[in-house]
């Protein structure tokens, strides 16, 4: 496998070849999603919700994370792993924030990683940059702040928000990330944020005009089945077909059908 890069990403941008992103918060699963041929792995600290049930992303810590991104990076062999600075490992002041990209770099061996927001976390951005670690950008919807806002809709609807977006947009851009999440916002926003940027756009419920889209693994093969947002597309049902499955086991079991003459010793 050729590996793929940040500057890959970008190279995709510019010929038009839109870019898979997919969430992976462990070997098993980041083996499969790698090998099936998706660009960019991205270990979200949506891990919070996914691999730990809390309601929201901003209990899990930043050596949870990072015991996640070992799992992944051990797996994979041609995807970009980005890995999420969890909420309170970054905002309080740009050394700490450049603490915590080390920590992650350093300790699960990841590529690059994601910070939420704009201009209020300039100065970490920058720092970590300086540091030489690459950094994925997050605007629109940033679950860290949902105490903030309050709920999980759609944002910068509203020409002044937009306008604040799309500013941080370019900063971001100026700064030096190589890529940036737009989350739920408006399609015509991400197609104007888009067409303004050469780093490409990564959109999860921004429409079709993003440079490339990311969902989380758990959604997309439907094992989560109480999250239903329009912008999801299931492509399995893996929910049922488990449950299926481990029904059909418990049933051998209590029936001594399993294991049968040929499984035993
Ligand atoms: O944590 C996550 O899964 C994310 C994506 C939804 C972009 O940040
Ligand atoms: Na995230």
């Amino acid at each position: 496998y050729k590996r793929i890069t940040v500057k890959s990403l970008i190279e995709m941008k510019q010929q038009g070849e839109k870019i898979s992103m997919l969430t992976a918060y462990d070997y098993s699963m980041a083996k499969i999603v790698d090998a099936a041929g998706v660009d960019a792995i991205l270990v979200g600290d949506s891990a919070s919700n996914t691999m730990a049930g809390h309601e929201t992303t901003l209990p899990i810590t930043l050596d949870q994370m990072i015991y996640h991104a070992s799992g992944v990076i051990r797996a994979v062999k041609r995807a970009l792993v980005v890995v999420d600075l969890p909420f309170g490992s970054y905002q309080s002041d740009p050394k700490e924030a450049l603490r915590s990209a080390i920590r992650i770099m350093k300790e699960s061996g990841a590529h690059a990683v994601k910070l939420e927001g704009g201009e209020e976390i300039r100065e970490s951005v920058k720092r970590i940059l300086n540091a030489g670690i690459p950094v994925m950008g997050h605007l629109g919807l940033t679950p860290q702040s949902i105490y903030k806002f309050g709920t999980y809709t759609v944002r910068a609807r509203e020409e002044k928000e937009a306008e604040k977006l799309m500013q941080d947009a370019r900063m971001l851009e100026k700064l030096g990330c190589f890529a940036l999440v737009l989350e739920k916002i408006p399609a015509s926003l991400t197609e104007k944020v888009s067409k303004n940027l050469t780093i490409p756009t990564i959109g999860i419920g921004a429409g079709v005009h993003a440079d490339g889209q990311v969902l989380v693994i758990h959604d997309l093969l439907g094992m989560t089945h109480e999250f239903n947002p329009r912008f999801l597309r299931r492509y399995m049902n893996l929910y049922d077909d488990m449950s299926q499955a481990i029904g059909q086991y418990v049933d051998d079991v209590k029936r001594r059908d399993f294991p049968n003459a040929q499984e035993q010793y």
